[in-house]
């Protein structure tokens, strides 16, 4: 069935009604996700009430993929491209200086807290010869990581759920932790706050609680070249850099400023 013309000009209408900057271009692709005129309106509805549209879709197109979303599994943000950008070059010796030991190959790359897992999905669509594993705290994050093709994937805290086997393996860890800090939860766009689990966003006091415990953990994981990477906001950049040193790491900041992304790169010294 096709979408009539009438229903594809009533979600334009609603979706405007609703404040949708860009009612065209939302209506277009909510009519690409439906069957028909009755399911267009439902798609527009759940919208319309706020859900974000990667959510209502089903899919969110992100650093070259598209990937599966369950609702409520954390919708991947355009910055964190950065982070697979860095993984990537990393794990084909174009990150120059910091290089992973040459010998070992394929690479093995950890996605930890990977939500849907786009981002551990979107470094192996640009490195096809990895070892992809991933684990997150949330059952349908996990769920929805398996929806996409990747089949190591583990439920539970942090590095808990992870197979010994890859103990001092890890060549590339990623890690997007949640890192805002609790007391800007509130200014986040209703779409995060509603339909995000606070567990994917709450950072805790100063947004780093999560990453501190990625950074304590990760010297196990890691090859002794190896390296983890983290998003982090500006104002993070030198109590996430404290943590590293804490840990004995070395680490830096890498910026791009086309996606004001920023992200720690921390390995052994
Ligand atoms: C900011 S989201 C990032 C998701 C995904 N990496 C992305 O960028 O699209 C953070 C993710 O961390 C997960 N998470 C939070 N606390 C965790 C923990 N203690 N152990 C494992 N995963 C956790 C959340 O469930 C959520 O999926």
């Amino acid at each position: 069935m096709t979408i009539s013309d009438t229903a594809l000009a009533t979600a334009i209408l609603k979706l405007r009604a609703a404040g949708c900057v860009f009612a065209e271009d939302e209506a277009a692709i909510l009519r690409e996700a439906a069957a028909d005129d009755a399911t267009l309106n439902d798609l527009v509805g759940r919208r319309t009430l706020g859900e974000p549209l990667e959510q209502v879709v089903g899919h969110a197109d992100f650093a070259g993929i598209r990937v599966r979303l369950r609702p409520g599994v954390f919708v991947p943000r355009v910055r964190s491209e950065l982070l697979v950008t860095v993984a990537a070059e990393l794990v084909t010796g174009a990150a120059e200086p910091v290089t992973l030991a040459a010998e070992r190959k394929p690479r093995v790359l950890l996605d930890l807290c990977c939500g849907s897992g786009a981002l551990g999905l979107a470094v192996r669509h640009r490195v096809p010869a990895l070892d992809l594993y991933a684990a997150d705290l949330d059952p349908v994050a996990t769920a929805c990581a398996r929806d996409n093709g990747i089949t190591d994937v583990f439920t539970g805290d942090l590095f808990a759920p992870l197979p010994e086997k890859i103990k001092g393996s890890v060549d590339v860890l990623i890690a997007n932790v949640p890192y805002v800090a609790t007391a800007h939860i509130p200014l986040l766009p209703a779409e995060a706050r509603d339909h995000e689990p606070r567990s994917a966003l709450d950072g805790g006091p100063d947004g780093l609680e999560v990453f501190r415990r990625v950074v304590k953990g990760a010297p196990t994981w890691l090859t002794e070249s190896g390296v983890l990477l983290s998003e982090i906001t500006e104002a993070q950049e030198r109590n996430a850099l404290e943590a590293v040193r804490n840990e004995g790491l070395d680490g830096d900041v890498i910026y791009d400023e086309d996606l004001d992304a920023r992200v720690v790169r921390a390995r052994r010294n």
